[in-house]
């Protein structure tokens, strides 16, 4: 099932939502205008409103009290990913040159800064401090993950339970309020936004990893940015991490990862690759995807059986079959 089949129900409230994101967006400084709407007009799936507008459904839905909690989200989500290309040195994303090519790292640094604070003076909107503080825990969360994946660059000793970690900060903590804070803006009860809460971190987990999946298996054309980003820059993923415990792999995998940090040559991201996809981590690191969309799954079952209810449901299938 495409996304975009799952969403058309929430087509009107989405298009507004769209449009707000615009509005919010520009400003009077032309060039910040035009590249921090760079990559909003790049497209994107926009599953961060989506999940504050389906949280929304479970209590008293109100489009404009949720486009306050839905714009900024995907703002935020924009900005990190404006910030994050920077540091990943990435060139393409949604199929578009990124800010930092474009323009350079200077100008991105600022875009990200400029939307970040734009994305604040939307929320600021709703009279309400315990959603300023729930999105600024993130906000610190999702930087701390940022760093710990530099830190970790080429660390092959690192656990598993030291991904999981890092990954619940940069990507599934955000995806985790989305849900929470759409129940929380439409005054659902407490019991309804922790257990949307756990459903969108577990699908911010499983996504993640589908998404560290697709680094490996994805084209160009389907993911929008070039595969094979994580192993050129030395993120070590949990396929990596697995098909590091295996003893025949080990150590000549290893020797493609270290010549890869050297940079003394060419062939082994690709070598390195090769070997990864013909291990056992990539069957293992789908199992984990899995019994994260298994635990999402379950989190809604205590929730009302709605339309809104299969939505999520349906989501979180799609994210653990998405090609993109
Ligand atoms: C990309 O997120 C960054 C991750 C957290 C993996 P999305 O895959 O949601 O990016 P867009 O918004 O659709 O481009
Ligand atoms: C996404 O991380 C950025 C954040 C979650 C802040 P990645 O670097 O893994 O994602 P892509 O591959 O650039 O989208
Ligand atoms: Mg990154
Ligand atoms: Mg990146």
């Amino acid at each position: 099932m495409k996304l975009l089949d799952i969403f058309g129900a929430l087509k009107k409230d989405m298009d507004y939502i769209e449009k707000q994101l615009y509005l919010a967006i520009e400003d009077e400084d032309d060039l910040l205008s035009e590249t921090s709407l760079h990559l909003l007009k790049a497209g994107g799936k926009r599953l961060r409103p989506v999940f504050v507008l389906l949280g929304g459904k479970f209590g008293n839905y109100d489009l404009q009290k949720l486009q306050y909690i839905a714009v900024p989200l995907e703002m935020i989500h924009s900005a990190s990913l404006v910030h994050d290309d920077v540091i990943d040195d990435a060139d393409t994303r949604r199929g578009k040159a990124t800010v930092k090519s474009k323009w350079d790292n200077r100008i991105a640094m600022y875009t990200g800064d400029y939307i970040y604070a734009k994305a604040l003076q939307q929320v600021t909107k709703l009279n309400n401090p315990y959603i300023h503080r729930i999105l600024a825990k993130a906000m610190v969360e999702m930087s701390i993950g940022e760093m710990e994946q530099i830190r970790d660059f080429f660390n092959t000793e690192q656990s598993v339970r030291n991904y999981l970690l890092r990954i619940r900060r940069k990507t599934a903590l955000l995806i985790a309020i989305s849900c929470q804070l759409g129940a929380m803006a439409a005054e659902a009860s407490q019991e309804v936004s922790s257990a949307l809460y756990r459903y969108g971190y577990n699908v911010g987990m499983a996504f993640q990893i589908r998404d560290d999946l697709l680094d490996l298996f994805g084209t160009e054309k389907t993911i929008g940015k070039p595969p094979g980003s994580d192993m050129r820059q030395g993120n070590i993923t949990l396929p990596v991490l697995f098909a590091l415990q295996e003893a025949e792999l080990r150590e000549p995998l290893l020797q493609e990862i270290r010549g890869i940090q050297a940079g003394d040559g060419t062939g082994q991201e690709k070598r390195a690759i090769e070997m990864i996809r013909g291990s056992d981590g990539i069957k293992r690191a789908e199992l984990l995807a899995d019994r994260f969309i298994d635990k999402a799954l379950k989190a809604l079952e205590g929730l009302a059986d709605t339309a809104s209810r299969t939505h999520l449901q349906d989501i979180a299938r799609f994210v653990n079959k998405r090609a993109y």
